[in-house]
């Protein structure tokens, strides 16, 4: 099963992702955390990756598509994968299209978790993420068991450098401008399902999960 999750910054794609891979037993390919890695590990691609994350922007789609592939050229994709925030320009959808025919697979289904600007960044400012697994947290919406330590690995949470409020709003407008013009792309070919990204977080799963279920458009 190749699956996408689609929405905005803050949306809650790495927090539904968490769920998803452990129910369906794929990996996630968030591409903000490898490019978060590749930035981390100082290379000349990281360093360039990173100038454009910490300004909001879009990293440019060679890059992106660079760092994509590798990740898919591992042999744990076989069974299926789970992306987030990934495609997020046509170009990038369009290449990844081409990469699945290779592999003579498809996209199965792109889930558009839709949740309205305002809520966007009341989530993202405060957000806490692991910096070992990347699963997020929030001091009021979603807290972590102990203070400040991701409940999976025990690892003190950092706040992300492109959470702070100006940056977030630029990663908002920018998505609205770039990214919502991929799910056109995928509606055209009838595989958008949209859920409503409002409410907790186990309700949002559960909308999900029932859209997964539903043949294709189930949600819309
Ligand atoms: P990326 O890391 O993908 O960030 P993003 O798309 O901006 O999305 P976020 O991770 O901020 O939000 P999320 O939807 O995962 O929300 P979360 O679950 O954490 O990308 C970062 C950067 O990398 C980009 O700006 C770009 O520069 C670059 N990049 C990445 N991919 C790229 C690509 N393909 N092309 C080019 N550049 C690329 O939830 C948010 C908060 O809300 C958390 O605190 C959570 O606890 C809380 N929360 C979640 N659900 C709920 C709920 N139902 N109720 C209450 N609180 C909730
Ligand atoms: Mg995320």
């Amino acid at each position: 099963m190749f699956l996408t999750l689609f929405g905005a910054p803050g949306s809650g794609k790495g927090t539904q992702a968490t769920h998803l891979v452990e129910r369906f037993g794929i990996p996630q390919i968030s591409t903000g955390e490898l490019l978060r890695a590749e930035a981390a590990s100082g290379t000349k691609l990281g360093r360039l990756a990173k100038e454009h994350m910490d300004r909001g922007e879009l990293v440019p789609d060679d890059v992106t598509l660079d760092v994509f592939r590798r990740r898919l050229s591992q042999p744990d994709v076989a069974g299926g994968v789970l992306l987030d925030g990934f495609p997020r320009t046509v170009p990038q959808a369009v290449e990844l299209d081409r990469v699945l025919e290779g592999m003579d697979r498809q996209m199965d289904r792109v889930i558009f978790i839709k949740v309205p600007p305002e809520e966007l960044v009341n989530r993202l400012s405060g957000r806490l993420t692991c910096p070992v697994c990347g699963r997020t947290y929030h001091p009021v919406l979603a807290p972590p068991k102990n203070d400040r330590l991701c409940d999976r690995d025990g690892a003190r949470l950092i706040e992300r450098d492109d959470d702070k409020a100006e940056t977030a709003r630029r990663r908002i407008s920018v998505y609205l401008d770039r990214t919502l013009p991929v799910l056109e792309y995928y509606r055209r070919k009838g595989l958008v399902s949209e859920v409503s990204g409002e409410g907790d977080i186990g309700e949002v799963r559960r909308r999900i999960m029932d859209a997964i279920a539903a043949p294709h458009g189930g949600g819309e």
